[in-house]
């Protein structure tokens, strides 16, 4: 499943409806990006998100913060996003330094505001089946899942992984699409018999090549989230949670790493942000 080439499409439409927003109401959806502290892996999202926000027409700004902030300054900041009537979208990039409560701040979020759906309010909506903002990641991988699918309905879904950002929602997601969901975990017991029965599986443990191929049934539908930096005969290479040369050979579809689940994430933050623009308006 080429995840590059569909965000592409998703992106496409998201520019589209910008330019009718603007165009029609004279309204640009825009995104503020709080980042704090200088983790290399986050400088390189934070800037990918603004360059593609603003490609696709939207309002982008960045507030950088050092490592060392006090958890105040940030609350204050977000509350003057949340007072901002330019800002639809807030996204607080994790992990936050480690002096911080990350729910505190998460919260702190107006949740009408809370593209990344992190918010306590969206989450307990997404549970319960009412309107509510997304995470982009599992909003991601459920696009494709219906592409390639279509109807969900009545397929054993298994989700490796229980975390809040991804493995969580992406269960409730499917629960809503008539899935039978298994979340399996760490502690798991025969994740192996587990995965053998998915019709769709998705691996988001952050495990380089934790899932075999031998533990995929055959024709199953595989999303993998998983992205390992890791070191072969000297080079850094990105891998998944999938061992891929021996999923591709049993699965009927798989995402590769990278140009599968990632690059949906981001357009799925765009979608979000507009979805919030949209929201605002009335
Ligand atoms: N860090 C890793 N993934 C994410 C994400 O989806 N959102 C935010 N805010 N931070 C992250």
């Amino acid at each position: 499943m080429d995840g590059k080439s569909f965000s592409a499409v998703l992106r496409g439409r998201v520019s589209a409806a910008v330019g009718r927003l603007v165009a029609e109401r004279g309204v640009a959806p825009g995104l503020a990006v709080v980042l704090v502290g200088e983790d290399p892996a986050s400088q390189v999202y934070v800037r990918n998100k603004g360059i593609q926000t603003r490609d696709a027409g939207m309002n982008s700004w960045e507030h950088r913060l050092p490592a060392e902030t006090p958890q105040q300054d940030l609350l204050a900041l977000i509350g003057r996003l949340n007072a901002d009537p330019a800002v639809h979208g807030i996204l607080v990039q994790l992990p936050l330094p480690g002096h911080m409560d990350a729910g505190a701040v998460i919260d702190a979020i107006d949740p009408a505001k809370d593209v990344d759906g992190f918010h306590v309010l969206n989450v307990g909506r997404l549970g319960t089946g009412q309107k509510a903002m997304v995470p982009c990641t599992p909003l991601g991988c459920l696009l494709l899942l219906k592409e390639q699918l279509g109807d969900l309905s009545g397929l054993d879904a298994v989700v490796v992984g229980r975390s809040n950002i991804v493995g969580k929602p992406m269960a409730q997601l499917l629960l809503a699409e008539n899935c039978t969901v298994t979340v399996a975990h760490s502690r798991t017991r025969d994740l192996a018999e587990h995965c053998r029965r998915a019709d769709i599986l998705v691996a988001a443990v952050g495990r380089a090549g934790m899932i075999r191929g031998d533990w995929i049934k055959p024709g199953a539908t595989v999303i993998d989230v998983g992205i390992n930096r890791i070191e072969e005969e000297g080079r850094a290479r990105l891998v998944g949670d999938v061992d891929f040369e021996g999923a591709v050979q049993v699965a009927g579809a798989i995402t590769p790493v990278p140009g599968g689940v990632g690059p949906m994430t981001i357009a799925c933050l765009l979608a979000n942000t507009l979805t919030a623009c949209c929201r605002a308006q009335g």
